[in-house]
């Protein structure tokens, strides 16, 4: 099969696209990335040789109509990563979001449409986010299922949403035969460093603040980018048409939990005491907004296409934190010049 894997020099579509090259020994990967500011080469710099033969890389914008087009028409199947993600940048910045990730989806729907002309041997994955659901409370039991009615609440997960209806609406209106995925938060090795598991690894191991949002105690769903992919190459093979699947492995945990283990971690690779470096918290001014907590029904996934998380929680943290420990290459690349802005700019004074 030949795949057009949009924004795979991300983190989530880099290790997409290890994971088809290694166990789809037939498939091609055509990337298209516009190589923002979490794009990055480096993430796919390494394949064996055998892999980079069926691995090509095109710079370029899921919004230009005319490249997305001819790209479309050489595929065989889409899987549409490539987006804007982070919500407190969504927050500065909403504009941007609806560009990249409405324009974008709307743009590989109408590519999709025209050069599949009613071809149900194609399939289109949209890669969406359990955050369209928009928010539950501490204290709600519930989890979200694929039927739950959209309700977003960030410009980032608005303009999430807005793509899943646009998806939904190729399919009824035209058969594009398109899946959804609706994923938890994501974890491991490449993820930028603006988001909260690597943020925090990084300022941990520098011996810096880690800065708590509010009072820590918002709940996010966490999986294992690995796991992730494994349950986006079946949604791609097995998933029926017009169809959304949650992926999720599980594991529900509040952030001061999150950053309570990523301490005790690196406390334990440094040989400290982990009381030492607790005090390296600090609780900052809240998420204008910030979700209460998420946490996911998988049971399609789980029951319609065979798939079961292999990584568990704490050997996956401590194996991403070795993962930005033997990497500082990698690590001093992504967090020069814009980053220091960025994060100045976010977390100065905050
Ligand atoms: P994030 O990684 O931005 O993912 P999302 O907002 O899409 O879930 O944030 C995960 C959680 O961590 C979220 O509740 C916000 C919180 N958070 C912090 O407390 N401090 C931080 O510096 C960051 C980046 C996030």
């Amino acid at each position: 099969m030949r795949i057009l894997v949009t924004g795979a020099a991300g983190f989530i579509g880099s290790h997409f696209v290890r994971h088809i090259l290694a166990h789809h020994t037939d498939d091609e990967v055509l990337n298209l990335d516009a190589l923002t500011y979490a794009g990055n080469l480096a993430n796919l710099a390494d394949l064996p040789e055998e892999q980079a033969r069926r691995y090509r890389f095109v710079k370029g914008d899921v919004t230009d109509d005319a490249l997305v087009a001819q790209l479309v028409d050489q595929a065989e199947a889409v899987v549409h990563f490539a987006a804007q993600t982070h919500v407190d940048r969504s927050i500065d910045d909403p504009q941007a979001f609806m560009r990249t990730n409405l324009w974008g989806a709307q743009t590989l729907l109408e590519a999709a449409r025209r050069a599949w002309s009613g071809r149900q041997d194609r399939r289109l994955v949209l890669v969406s986010t359990d955050e369209v659901y928009g928010a539950l409370e501490l204290d709600d039991p519930r989890r979200f299922d694929e039927d739950w009615p959209l309700a977003p609440r960030s410009p980032y997960s608005a303009s999430k949403a807005a793509a899943d209806h646009l998806a939904l609406a190729y399919y009824h209106t035209y058969g594009l035969p398109v899946m959804i995925t609706r994923s938890c938060n994501n974890y491991g090795p490449n993820q930028f460093p603006e988001k909260l598991i690597p943020l925090m690894i990084l300022n941990a191991l520098a011996g810096r603040e880690l800065p708590l949002y509010g009072d820590g105690r918002h709940v996010r769903d966490w999986i294992h980018v690995s796991d992730n992919c494994r349950a986006h190459d079946l949604v791609l093979r097995g998933g029926a048409p017009g169809r959304v699947y949650n992926v999720g492995a599980d594991s529900q945990r509040s952030n001061l939990e999150v950053v309570r283990l990523v301490l005790a971690l690196v406390a334990e690779r440094a040989g400290r005491p982990p009381q030492e470096m607790m005090g390296l918290i600090k609780h900052v001014n809240d998420r204008p907004g910030h979700d209460r907590r998420y946490a996911l029904d998988t049971s399609r996934l789980v029951q319609e296409l065979g798939f079961a998380p292999r990584v568990n929680f704490k050997d996956g943290l401590a194996d991403t934190i070795g993962w930005y420990v033997d990497n500082p290459e990698w690590c001093r690349a992504v967090t020069s010049g814009a980053y220091r802005e960025y994060y100045q700019k976010m977390y100065d004074g905050r």
